[in-house]
Parts: C-alpha cells; sequence; structure tokens
C-alpha cells in the first residue's frame, strides 16, 4: 500500500472499492490519479477541509508548512490549521500577496526563507491552500525544497478544483514569459472542499466553468451534454451540480495526465482554446481578462477553426459559442491585426519550431493536435472579432 493510502479505521466514508465512486447521500466521491511514478487521491466534497479525517494517510511528517495568500487565509486558514494539528509537531503558515503578478522568485524566495527559518527538513509537508497561483508556487518550492519535499493541494478556485491542482505542473512567471519555471511535482493528495467555492467572485467562478467546458467536446460529448443541461445548476452552485462537475472533470483530467504525465502527447488536448486565450491574456496585458475569459473565448474561436477545416459541422460552433456566452464568459475575441495574432501563438510555449499547434475537435468528444494554414485560423478570428481595440467587458 503506498504511504499516503488511506487508513480505513480513520475515514472510511471517503474510501471507495470500486464504482459507483460518488456517494450520493455525503456529497462526497474520491478521484485516483496514477502516474509512473506517483499514485494519488483526489477527494471531492463538502465540509472536508475542517475534518481531521480528510488529512489521513499522509506522509507523516514533524513540520506542517501552510502556504497560502491573504485573501484565502482568513476565511479557511484556522479551519484547515486545526484540522491538521494533531498530524504535526508543529504547523506554520506563510502568506504570499494575492495575485497573479506575484507568482514569481520573490514569493518563491518568501517560501523558502520561511522553510529554512523554521527549520523544515526533507520530511516537511507542504500544503498549498488557495487558487492555481498559490497552487502553482506552492509545488514549485515542493519541487525544490531540498530537492524535493511532499506538498498536498487544498485548491480553493473552482479552476484549481477542476484543473491547476491536479496533475503535477508547477512554475513561476518570469517577467518573459508565464509558466516558464517550473517543475512536474506530483501532490501526494488533492482535497476539493466544495464548500470553499461559496466565496469566490462570480468572474472567478465563470472562469473556472470554462475549464470545465473544455473536458466536454475533447474527451466526453456526454459530459458536454450534462453541462449544457446542469449549466443553471452550476452557475446557482448547487452542490449536487458542483460535485459531479469537479468529479468528472478531475476523472477526465487524471485519465489524460495518468496517459501522458510530460506533455509528449495526450496531455496537450487539455489545451482546447488555450492556444487562442493565451495570445488574447498576452495581447491585453495579463490580468485584463481572465484566465479562464480568455480560454472560453479560444474555445469559441477552434471550434470555428474545426469547422472551417471540414472536422466538426458547423452547428458545433453554434453549440460551443452558446454554452460559453450563457457561462458569462467573453464569445468575442478582441481586434487586433493579423500580424499581432499569428506572432503571439507562434511564441506560444506549446508552438514547435514556430509552428502554431491547435487543438481541435474532430468529433464532439474527441480532439485532435494539429497545425493549420494562417488565413484559416485568421479567418475564424475574424468571424468572432468584436469591433474596437481590446475588445469587450468580459461578462
Ligand atoms: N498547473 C497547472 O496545470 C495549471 C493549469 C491551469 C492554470 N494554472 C495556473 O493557475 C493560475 C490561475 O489560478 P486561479 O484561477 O485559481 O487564480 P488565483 O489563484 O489568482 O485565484 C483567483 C482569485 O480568487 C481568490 N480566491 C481563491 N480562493 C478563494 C475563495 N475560496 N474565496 C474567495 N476568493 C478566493 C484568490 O485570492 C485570487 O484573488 C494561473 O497562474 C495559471 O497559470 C496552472
Ligand atoms: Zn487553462
Amino acid at each position: 500500500m503506498a504511504p499516503h493510502a488511506p487508513a480505513a479505521a480513520e475515514d472510511p466514508s471517503l474510501l471507495t472499492a470500486g464504482p459507483p465512486p460518488h456517494d450520493g447521500s455525503t456529497g462526497r466521491c474520491v478521484v485516483e490519479v496514477t502516474t509512473p511514478a506517483s499514485r494519488y487521491e483526489i477527494r471531492i466534497g463538502r465540509g472536508l477541509l475542517a475534518e481531521p479525517g480528510s488529512w489521513a494517510g499522509l506522509p507523516a511528517a514533524a513540520d506542517g508548512v501552510i502556504v497560502s495568500n491573504t485573501t484565502v487565509w482568513p476565511i479557511h486558514g484556522p479551519a484547515l490549521c486545526a484540522a491538521i494539528a494533531p498530524r504535526h509537531r508543529q504547523v506554520t503558515h506563510v502568506l504570499l500577496a494575492d495575485g497573479e503578478e506575484h507568482k514569481d522568485w520573490s514569493s518563491l524566495q518568501t517560501i523558502y526563507d520561511h522553510l529554512l527559518r523554521t527549520g523544515c527538513d526533507r520530511k516537511t509537508l507542504l500544503y498549498a491552500l488557495g487558487g492555481g497561483v498559490v497552487g502553482d508556487i506552492t509545488g514549485f518550492a515542493a519541487a525544490t525544497y531540498m530537492r524535493g519535499v511532499p506538498f498536498v493541494q487544498v485548491p480553493t478556485t473552482l479552476l484549481a478544483q477542476v484543473d491547476s491542482s491536479v496533475g503535477g505542473k508547477t512554475a513561476i512567471n518570469h517577467p518573459l514569459g508565464k509558466n516558464m519555471i517550473g517543475a512536474f511535482h506530483q501532490p501526494v493528495r488533492v482535497l476539493c472542499d466544495l464548500d470553499t467555492l461559496s466565496t469566490l467572485p462570480a468572474r472567478e467562478f465563470a472562469a473556472g466553468l470554462a475549464e470545465i467546458i473544455k473536458y466536454g467536446p475533447i474527451h466526453d460529448e456526454g459530459f458536454l451534454g450534462w453541462i449544457e443541461a446542469n449549466l443553471d445548476a452550476l452557475l446557482a452552485r448547487e452542490p449536487a451540480a458542483l460535485a459531479r462537475a469537479v468529479q468528472r472533470s478531475c476523472e477526465i483530467k487524471a485519465e489524460v495526465v495518468g496517459a501522458d504525465e510530460r506533455e509528449s502527447g495526450l496531455r496537450a488536448i487539455l489545451n482546447f482554446g488555450h492556444t487562442f486565450g493565451h495570445a488574447i491574456e498576452a495581447a491585453l496585458g495579463y490580468g485584463r481578462w481572465l484566465h479562464g475569459e480568455a480560454v472560453g473565448c479560444g474555445m469559441v474561436l477552434a471550434s470555428q477553426l474545426s469547422a472551417d477545416l471540414g472536422l466538426v459541422p458547423g452547428g458545433f460552433v453554434e453549440r460551443m459559442r452558446r454554452l460559453v456566452q450563457r457561462a458569462g464568459l467573453p464569445t468575442a475575441a478582441p481586434a487586433f491585426p493579423s500580424e499581432r495574432w499569428l506572432e503571439l501563438m507562434r511564441h506560444d510555449k506549446k508552438a514547435e519550431a514556430g509552428e502554431i499547434r491547435f487543438v481541435l475537435v474532430d468529433r464532439p468528444g474527441h480532439a485532435v493536435v494539429r497545425a493549420a494554414p494562417d488565413e484559416r485560423v485568421l479567418a475564424a478570428i475574424r468571424r468572432h472579432s468584436a469591433t474596437g481595440p481590446g475588445g469587450p467587458p468580459p461578462a
């Protein structure tokens, strides 16, 4: 048994002895992630964070260190601290400034300083409490401190629960590019407490929906239909709908990451809408549109390109556009000159030798990665462009 496997006696409610993985009575489930070098659980449900049983089966560590930010810590920090206190000789915390602009060397240094000053050793367990920014930076600190210590993801944004906390990609930004300094380092557990989503601002919530929507067209048409049918319940943050959406998203991400941990092939499909989205983010300046907003619009453009290349019928584009719009995400791209679009996409980290590679849908529920002629790409963008610079204000 892996060292972090759950101890049945401590928390029987979370154990799954096979399908069905979702427990309708408690709204809780466990999704397993298995990569060549690691195996860990994503525990999903309400009220998990404050329960000591949620933390059963983690590696023994004298020191527990919670990394969070100044927004999330006051809401959830004390409860997490109390829940994990029995597991450690001491629990300390280190707080980072809030914002993507702080996903940098300086914040990383703050974490290292804290770990060294408090005498943390190679067995120290880090807990990343926050959104994707805290998760990515804590993961990178864990990957590098004393050549690697274990860490737990406690994602508190929808985007982090369905995407960034799973899969082991960790990074900080460099002034010349987002996520350019990083490492693969899998967490030992991911704990998605659905109750944390209740305080998330509406715009951040919608941005997370974009990453949920993404999984449908690339991997599971049935899930796409489910999202369409349940979007109002999701927008109302109904617990049962949220549980199902987070569970299915994590299952798909786990499956894809398990098959291709280091993104040599299949994992690239998770970037559906992202080549266009990254270009929008970079051109507008990071933070103007949230990542999920740019991805929402990017999925419309990628669907259009898929249709224009004859891979899917035109009706699929309208299906995706309507869904993205209903989710409260922008569907019209900002207006930039053609050359600017191409230049930005050629510089995307995912481009190979300057060739832009797109994730395209070749049938609803299935994706392929391929290059496309510039004129087709620009035509797809023009079909969905707003007039005037900067595009419409995001919904
Ligand atoms: N590692 C990966 O595979 C991967 C995948 C996708 C995105 N990412 C990264 O994730 C980051 C974006 O993550 P994000 O969208 O979670 O942004 P974020 O971490 O900046 O969080 C968004 C905002 O919500 C606040 N917040 C978090 N939880 C809250 C809560 N429960 N209640 C109220 N406010 C809360 C945060 O403090 C922040 O202000 C980017 O840096 C991106 O590069 C990584
Ligand atoms: Zn994304």
